[in-house]
């Protein structure tokens, strides 16, 4: 088995996590919950986004949220346009998200442009944000399936993958944003995306719609990767990619990872009572397997 020391998870719960969250969740709560996800080691976490509140209310309170959080090493926010990134910037954020989806479908839908629209947008942009000195991540949705278009071929992702990088971005968040890939899917793109690319970190992002993430994870550890998004509680989805639910829960994949002697820095108990700080102000219940079962 290839099995690596350690691993990195990239906390998305306070994003992706509350994007999609129907009940209004106050920006004190917020804060509770992202204070105690980096008390339980979680110090990479996207924090929030810079994005049209008629479009994501829930995200509506991410300048207040950078006030505190954006001089903090590891904070994430996300921003999809010159508007967002321009905030991005008077907010002094320090790594900035851009998301693009392969599929053109999906990219109307979720940014209301095409994809080569967002690139070309985004090309410019992404050079100032460098010369800034900000890390650059690009999430790349869509990458196996749109809910749209069916199957995405993997050399259209490792196209998209190849661009960013052109571009100058640190970080690729490769993403399964309806949670159909396979394991041998999984391994296969995320090999080749490392085939095509040099000097620039890989990161894969499951939804686990259909219970695969976990399976996908262990392909990936195989083909040699070592960054993984995961949400706590399982939470998640992406309110314009019809049929997307939760992230991979956080604590199921530490719990796989340190059983199996991988270092992830994450304490799981604190991680529990963190989410049982969100818990009861969410709309659906948290169904992870290490909640679940030890709570
Ligand atoms: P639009 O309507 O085309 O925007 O929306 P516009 O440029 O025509 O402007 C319309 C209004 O929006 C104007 O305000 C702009 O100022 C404002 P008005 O004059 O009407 O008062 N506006 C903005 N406001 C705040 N922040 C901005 C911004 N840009 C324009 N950045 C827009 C385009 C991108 C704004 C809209 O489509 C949007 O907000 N989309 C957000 C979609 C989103 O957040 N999706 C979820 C995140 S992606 C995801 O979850 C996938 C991921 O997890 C990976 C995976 O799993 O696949 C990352
Ligand atoms: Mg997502």
């Amino acid at each position: 088995m290839n099995l690596p020391e350690s691993v990195k998870i990239i906390e998305v719960g306070p994003r992706d996590g509350l994007q999609n969250e129907k009940n209004v969740i106050s920006t004190k709560m917020k804060r509770q919950f992202i204070d105690g996800l980096m008390e339980s080691g979680l110090h990479d976490i996207e924090i929030s986004s810079f994005v049209s509140p008629k479009w994501v209310p829930q995200m509506g309170d991410s300048k207040e949220l950078a006030r505190y959080y954006a001089g903090i090493q590891g904070t994430i926010f996300l921003a999809p346009n010159k508007k967002g990134i321009e905030t991005a910037l008077e907010m002094n954020c320090k790594k900035l998200a851009v998301f693009v989806g392969v599929s053109d479908s999906f990219n109307k839908r979720n940014i209301n442009k095409t994809t080569s629209e967002s690139m070309k947008e985004l090309e410019p942009l992404i050079r100032t944000l460098k010369n800034e000195g900000v890390f650059v991540r690009a999430c790349i949705s869509t990458s196996f399936y749109c809910p749209y278009e069916g199957i995405i071929h993997p050399e259209r992702t490792v196209q998209l993958c190849k661009q960013f990088e052109q571009f100058g971005v640190d970080e690729l968040s490769v993403a399964d944003t309806i949670g159909m890939a396979t394991p041998k899917e999984s391994y296969r793109l995320f090999s080749e995306i490392q085939d095509s690319t040099e000097n620039i970190l890989l990161t894969a992002h499951f939804h686990d719609t259909r219970k695969m993430a976990l399976s996908n994870i262990f392909a990936c550890l195989q083909a040699g990767i070592n960054r993984f998004d995961a949400s706590a509680g399982g939470i998640g989805g992406c309110p314009f990619a019809k049929g997307a639910t939760g992230n991979v829960a956080t604590e199921d994949v530490v719990y796989m990872l340190e059983r199996m002697g991988i270092r992830t820095g994450v304490n799981l108990p604190k991680l529990k009572e963190t989410i049982q700080l969100i818990a009861p102000h969410l709309s659906n219940t948290i169904t992870s397997g290490y909640y679940t079962v030890e709570a």
